[in-house]
């Protein structure tokens, strides 16, 4: 079996750029990589991503956005994940269970331990081995996003502040939670240092990994 590695953040934390980096990083010290991305990475995940986050649907309940995410997490687990797994590959996936956990379950107040059912459901047995969290205070990461980053900000670029605010908050809870599997990543670096970071927490792993295989 091979080893599920997903990066967290919130918006702007670099991880994706991150992940570009740790897949060719890690392909040079001999491990088969496969990077893929949720909501999506498949076909019919990418259809269900575009019914998420397609701005007309405004009416979308928060629990239909809970179990789509979960949905599309399923069927990008058994086309993609799995059979990566199973050949023995190193999978590295922008987002996963954690996502849903902080987004849905925290910061849209449906209840991470509710989110974790639907999602248990989806992914069975298949928890990540191992997740780097990318933390950054969500102004520095929404400004970096941002194109025109000296707007005046407005009600509701306030409204967003405190809902990624809320998402920081849910992913520490889980970080408390999973404190062995979620590995910190300071992300307020030039993205150099915070690639590092990254490589370096992965290669620790990879090292306890191997010891106990050893055994
Ligand atoms: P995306 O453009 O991929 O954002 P990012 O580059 O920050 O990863 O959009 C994914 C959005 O969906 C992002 O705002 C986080 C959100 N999301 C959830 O709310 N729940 C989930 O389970 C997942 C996977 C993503």
């Amino acid at each position: 079996m091979g080893y599920l590695i997903t990066l967290e953040g919130g918006e702007g934390a670099g991880k994706t750029s991150v992940l570009k980096r740790l897949a060719v990083f890690l392909e040079q010290q001999g491990f088969s990589v496969v990077s893929t991305r949720e909501p999506g990475g498949i076909e019919i995940s990418e259809q269900i991503r575009k019914v998420i986050l397609d701005q007309n649907n405004v009416e979308m309940d928060p629990r239909t956005e809970a179990l789509l995410y979960a949905a599309a997490r399923r069927q990008h687990l058994v086309e993609k994940i799995i059979p990566a797994l199973e050949a023995g590959k190193v999978v590295l996936c922008d987002r996963y269970i954690d996502s849903s956990l902080a987004y849905q379950g925290h910061a849209r107040g449906l209840g991470i331990s509710e989110i974790f059912s639907i999602n248990k459901f989806a992914i069975d047995k298949y928890m990540p081995d191992l997740t780097l969290y990318f933390d950054i205070q969500p102004e520095i990461g929404l400004a970096r996003i941002e194109k025109d980053g000296n707007r005046e900000v407005n009600r509701l670029d306030v409204e967003s502040i405190k809902f990624h605010e809320a998402v920081r908050e849910g992913y520490q809870m889980l970080i408390q939670q999973y404190p062995e599997r979620i590995q910190v990543i300071d992300a307020d670096n030039e993205i150099d240092t915070v690639a590092q970071a990254a490589q370096k927490a992965v290669l620790a792993f990879m090292k306890i990994n191997e010891k106990e295989a050893d055994r």
